[in-house]
């Protein structure tokens, strides 16, 4: 289980303590909209984080909770982990933070550690990323982070927009 440090957040793999913040954050319906659309229930956050705590010891990567070095408070959530959570499929990378933190760049900084994280110590081959098509604001985040559109695939049962990064792109962008 790995924790990054960026200048302002600590990503900590999910933990049983994160449960509060976790729930405050996948209840949020701002923050669920291009989810799943509706509030996470307390046996699937429960679950949830069990899930995510297997899957570090399994796999070693999963899901981060974002803590505000600041304050201590859990502002979002991250993950690198297989599309579909299929080990077939590439690995995604992925965000989401709390409504009261939007527009203050935190989405991208967690998310230049996370992929620094799966190039450099997972040595993953590519790197995608899939939002809802209206979600503008997560797309938006894939390209800040120097991903590539690709295009609109089904995923999750959804028609979604695909972003992605080689390797390549990732060591020669440094
Ligand atoms: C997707 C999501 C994480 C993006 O959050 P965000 O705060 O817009 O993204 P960032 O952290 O990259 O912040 C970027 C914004 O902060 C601004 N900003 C302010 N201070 C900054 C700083 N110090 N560094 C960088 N950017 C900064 C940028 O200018 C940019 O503003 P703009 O969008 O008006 O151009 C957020 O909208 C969210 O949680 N949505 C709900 C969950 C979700 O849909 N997740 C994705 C599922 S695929």
């Amino acid at each position: 289980m790995t924790v990054l440090t960026t200048p302002r957040l600590l990503l900590q793999p999910f933990d049983d303590h994160h449960l509060d913040g976790l729930r405050l954050l996948n209840t949020d319906l701002q923050v669920m909209r291009y989810v799943t659309g509706r509030a996470e229930t307390p046996e699937e956050t429960a679950a949830l984080i069990a899930r995510v705590k297997a899957s570090w010891m399994e796999l070693g990567h999963s899901w981060w909770a974002f803590i505000d070095r600041a304050t201590g408070q859990l502002i979002g959530s991250g993950c690198i982990q297989h599309i579909q959570r299929d080990p077939v499929n590439p690995l995604e990378i992925g965000w989401r933070l709390l409504p009261a933190v939007w527009g203050k760049g935190y989405a991208s900084e967690a998310a230049l550690a996370m992929a620094g994280f799966a190039f450099e110590v997972l040595a993953a081959p590519q790197l995608v990323a899939v939002c809802h098509q209206e979600n503008l604001d997560s797309a938006k985040v894939m390209q800040k982070l120097g991903m590539t559109y690709r295009g609109i695939e089904r995923w999750y049962n959804t028609d979604t927009t695909v972003y992605g990064m080689h390797r390549e792109e990732w060591f020669s962008r440094q």
